[in-house]
């Protein structure tokens, strides 16, 4: 990549990259893996939702009225990239315990690494509504871009794309794809190998996640 598109943020607070020095050795245990996943990605949101829009309400305190600022608009909406992105939900929900959770249920075809649909289910009005979508690997880009582009085909607009670890590769497929959405990493490694697994990278997240392997 000649240079970094600006919707791209890597998220480089101590605490995030402390986590993923941990979640990236291949020692770590299944249970810390998953723990590790929900801190982190808990870390994450409070960056990812900085920029959400605020209203003012009018509140009565102990002492007198004021003005005061709430999220805007309809609950936030986390969409998870089944399956590795549901390790990702809970330390969100931690956080925005009020969100409601969409699914995008996709995997990647390994001879052709091209996304494969097989669920989807999102809130109603989705055009009044945040989302957050998150999957712990940007690789080849292509669940990801694809993610969104389901959601944005049913309405969605306001979007923002968050990940563990990218490849540059999977940055320019998304770039392409969605110029507009932000996208949040807590790293992006060096490249993709022949299989499409990320380098350096953590292995398959899914995987280590769920003990499947
Ligand atoms: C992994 C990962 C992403 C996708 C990234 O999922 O969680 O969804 O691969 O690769 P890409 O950027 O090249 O599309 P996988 O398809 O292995 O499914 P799983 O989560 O069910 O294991
Ligand atoms: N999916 C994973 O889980 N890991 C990779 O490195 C690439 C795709």
């Amino acid at each position: 990549m000649q240079s970094l598109p600006p919707q791209l943020r890597i998220l480089d607070h101590p605490l995030i990259q402390h986590k993923v020095s941990y979640l990236r050795c291949r020692s770590t245990t299944k249970k810390q893996f998953r723990e590790l996943l929900e801190e982190v990605s808990l870390l994450m949101a409070y960056e990812v939702t900085r920029e959400l829009p605020l209203e003012p309400v009018e509140v009565e305190t102990p002492l007198e009225r004021t003005t005061a600022y709430r999220i805007r608009g309809k609950k936030l909406v986390v969409v998870p990239i089944l399956r590795a992105g549901l390790g990702m939900v809970d330390g969100i929900m931690r956080l925005v315990p009020g969100a409601r959770v969409g699914h995008v249920g996709l995997f990647r075809d390994e001879e052709r690494l091209e996304p494969v649909e097989y669920y989807f289910k999102i809130p109603a009005a989705p055009a009044d509504r945040e989302f957050i979508v998150v999957d712990p690997m940007l690789a080849t880009g292509g669940s990801a871009a694809a993610a969104v582009q389901l959601l944005k085909d049913r309405g969605a607009v306001n979007l923002r794309f968050m990940c563990l670890v990218a490849a540059p590769e999977g940055v320019e497929v998304f770039r392409e794809a969605h110029p507009e959405i932000p996208l949040y990493t807590a790293a992006l490694d060096r490249e993709l190998d022949e299989r499409g697994y990320i380098l350096p990278g953590l292995g398959d997240a899914g995987d280590r996640l769920f003990g499947t392997r």
